[in-house]
């Protein structure tokens, strides 16, 4: 998991439950030429209205995606603490590709989204790369132009003679960001001289701070996209999502 630990206080466990197909979601044919495209189309479809949440699938409302708390330990030299965090523009996702390697029981899902905005409150203490920073208020991180490439295995299990696909948790999560702002307020008990400074710095040295912060994202991107994709697949089956 990289040498950030992390914990994230949201999301409940799944209870195990089968449902109908809603309408928005169109099963593709394993044997079609175009399944690859057939997956991609449908898969984006079906995105913005999952997002919304589905009691059915058990899937929360995800846009806005909210976060109770997020506590991000960057290593021995740095303390962050996200609370009461809205990720906002969670609805610019799009389903740029999506296959599925039926032998491989692996599922590959490749996303864009143009802006996402982390807007909440922070508590920092420690360095940042070589700067040190401290403070507590208002937080806003603002994603640009972000792609994420999303696989995932899964296991066929068997409820009552159906198949249902459950998510391993060996799933996997790349992604690039283009450009990423911060704004942190109060930061140093609001010294304005010594927050502007800082706050110069995270945006002058956004793509370290990425990478700083890489796990984090990761385990934040990977619990909406287990919510969303397992709240699916654990409960509508496996032959009506794919259709011979
Ligand atoms: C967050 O920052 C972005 C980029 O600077 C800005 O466009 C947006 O309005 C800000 N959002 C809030 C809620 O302050
Ligand atoms: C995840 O683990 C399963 C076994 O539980 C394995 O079959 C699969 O290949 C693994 N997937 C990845 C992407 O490593």
């Amino acid at each position: 998991m990289g040498k950030l630990g992390f914990l994230l206080f949201t999301l409940g466990s799944f209870v195990l439950a089968s449902a109908k197909l809603p309408k928005f979601i169109e099963p593709c044919s394993k044997s079609a030429a175009d399944f690859q495209k057939c997956c991609t189309d449908h898969g984006n479809k079906a995105l913005p209205l999952l997002l919304q949440g589905d009691k059915e699938l058990k899937i929360p409302k995800l846009n806005p995606y909210h976060l109770d708390k997020v506590v991000a330990d960057a290593g021995p030299n740095l303390k962050i603490t996200l609370t009461n965090i809205e990720l906002q523009g969670v609805d610019s996702l799009k389903v740029t590709d999506m296959n599925v390697d039926f032998d491989k029981k692996t599922v590959y899902i490749s996303l864009h989204a143009e802006r996402v905005m982390l807007i909440g409150t922070y508590a920092i203490d420690g360095k940042i790369l070589v700067l040190p920073i401290k403070g507590n208020g208002p937080l806003n991180i603002t994603i640009v132009d972000s792609q994420f490439k999303y696989s995932f295995s899964y296991k066929l299990e068997n409820r009552a003679g159906v198949d249902y696909a459950i998510v391993q948790d060996n799933d996997s999560l790349d992604f690039k960001i283009s450009k990423s702002y911060y704004k942190l307020d109060n930061l140093f008990n609001g010294n304005k001289a010594m927050g502007d400074n800082v706050n110069k710095f995270l945006n002058e040295n956004d793509q370290d701070i990425i990478k700083e912060l890489s796990a984090t994202i990761k385990a934040v991107i990977t619990s909406i996209a287990r919510t969303t994709g397992g709240g699916v697949l654990s409960t509508i089956p496996f032959s009506e999502l794919f259709l011979p």
